[in-house]
């Protein structure tokens, strides 16, 4: 009886969700339509596709990191027509102050009719990437690099810490999904991107399932987690995990320009087997002395002699007081909300703390 009720009650939900799909992608079908951007061009798009799928299909790349799912809050745009009210789904990620501005989710709001929007113009300089894999090698037992080499004579030009977003096939649809750039921006012709897989994640293993020689395409660069030049104050990088890949960036620029500021570098992971290019920042810190390394394991095994537990609390003892620094942190949320916690009572202010967090 139990069982009829719930095959009853699923098939029921299933049909519903059939019937809203059918009415969105057919009865609201709101034709053809025309967005006009920064009072200037105006391109055609599909009524009934979000706005920045259609932007996206238009050759505009606005910074996107959640895939659409309306949890990052990077795609938010000014709405001068057309957009209608704020909708539920939108209401989390826009402050008050945006909405009387009037900036929308743009992944959120669906082209119905003509629209009128404004696009800053450091998005304007955006673009798509072609590249072949030429690198693609494991670094722990769910993390790869890949070695994205760009087709012809192509460049690309980012700052240390920025990200790409990768193309990624998703049914008869494309997704995008956000990475962060692990090499040195002197590399023109080449990116590296490091690549945690998580379990049925949609992204994560479709690019794990490549292998060299297999084409990637993307957009970038993208976002404002990237390396300051305007000081001479240290520089502390604090990375957890697969947030190495922006703070390498970082640390590869900081070596390759000579900077002469300090560099604090902590490195947290649960254990040997998944601190990935421990050696290099080894060796790296032993020939300049402006590196200051500690690489930290939250699970050590018993042959571990470094430092122990989570990487704020390594910092808490480690880092000076009275440091005039600024600080670039990536890794899971849990680890950036406790590291930004010691880094205010240590005295560096919040405006000079950027970070990442995936
Ligand atoms: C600015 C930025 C830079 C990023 N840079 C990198 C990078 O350099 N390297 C990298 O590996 N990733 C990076 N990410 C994360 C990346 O964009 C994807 O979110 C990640 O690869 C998961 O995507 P997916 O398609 O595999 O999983 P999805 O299909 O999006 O998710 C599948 C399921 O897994 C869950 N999930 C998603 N992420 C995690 C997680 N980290 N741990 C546990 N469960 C999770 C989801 O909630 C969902 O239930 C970055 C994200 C941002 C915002
Ligand atoms: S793409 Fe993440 S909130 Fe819109």
């Amino acid at each position: 009886m139990i069982l009829k009720a719930l095959i009853f009650s699923n098939s029921f939900a299933l049909i519903i969700a059939l019937l809203l799909i059918f009415m969105d992608r057919v009865i609201n079908n709101y034709g053809p339509c025309t967005l006009t951007i920064n009072d200037d061009k105006e391109i055609q798009a599909r009524g009934g596709s979000t706005l920045l799928r259609n932007l996206f299909e238009s050759k505009y790349f606005i910074p996107s990191a959640c895939g659409g799912k309306g949890t990052c809050g990077y795609c938010k745009l000014i709405v001068t027509e057309g957009g209608g009210g704020v909708l539920p789904t939108e209401e989390l990620m826009l402050s008050s102050a945006e909405k009387r501005e009037g900036y929308r989710l743009t992944c959120q709001l669906k082209v119905k009719n003509d629209m009128k929007l404004y696009i800053p113009e450091e998005y304007l300089n955006i673009r798509e990437y072609t590249g072949r894999i030429t690198v693609f090698d494991p670094l722990t037992v769910d993390i790869r690099r890949v070695g994205i080499t760009l087709f012809g004579d192509d460049e690309i030009a980012y700052k240390p810490g920025q990200y790409v977003q990768v193309k990624i096939p998703a049914g008869p649809e494309i997704d995008y999904r956000a990475y962060s750039m692990a090499s040195c921006p002197d590399e023109h012709d080449r990116i590296e991107i490091n690549v945690k897989l998580i379990p049925d994640g949609l992204g994560s293993t479709y690019i794990h399932s490549l292998s060299v020689g297999e084409p990637l395409e993307f957009s970038g660069p993208y976002g404002d987690f990237f390396l300051r030049h305007d000081s001479h104050r240290d520089i502390i990088c604090v990375a957890g995990g697969v947030g190495l890949a922006p703070i390498k960036s970082i640390l590869l620029y900081w070596d390759r320009h000579n900077m002469n500021r300090m560099l604090w570098l902590y490195y947290g992971a649960k254990s040997t087997a998944d601190l990935y290019d421990h050696e290099q920042f080894v060796d790296l810190a032993a020939r300049e002395s402006g590196l200051k390394y500690f690489p930290a394991l939250s699970e050590p095994a018993d042959d571990w002699t470094g430092k122990t537990g989570f990487i704020h609390t390594v910092m808490e003892k480690e880092l000076p007081g009275d440091i005039h620094g600024e600080a670039y942190l990536c890794g899971p949320p849990i680890m950036i909300d406790a590291v930004t916690a010691v880094l205010i009572a240590k005295g560096v202010p919040e405006e000079r703390i950027w970070y990442d967090k995936f």
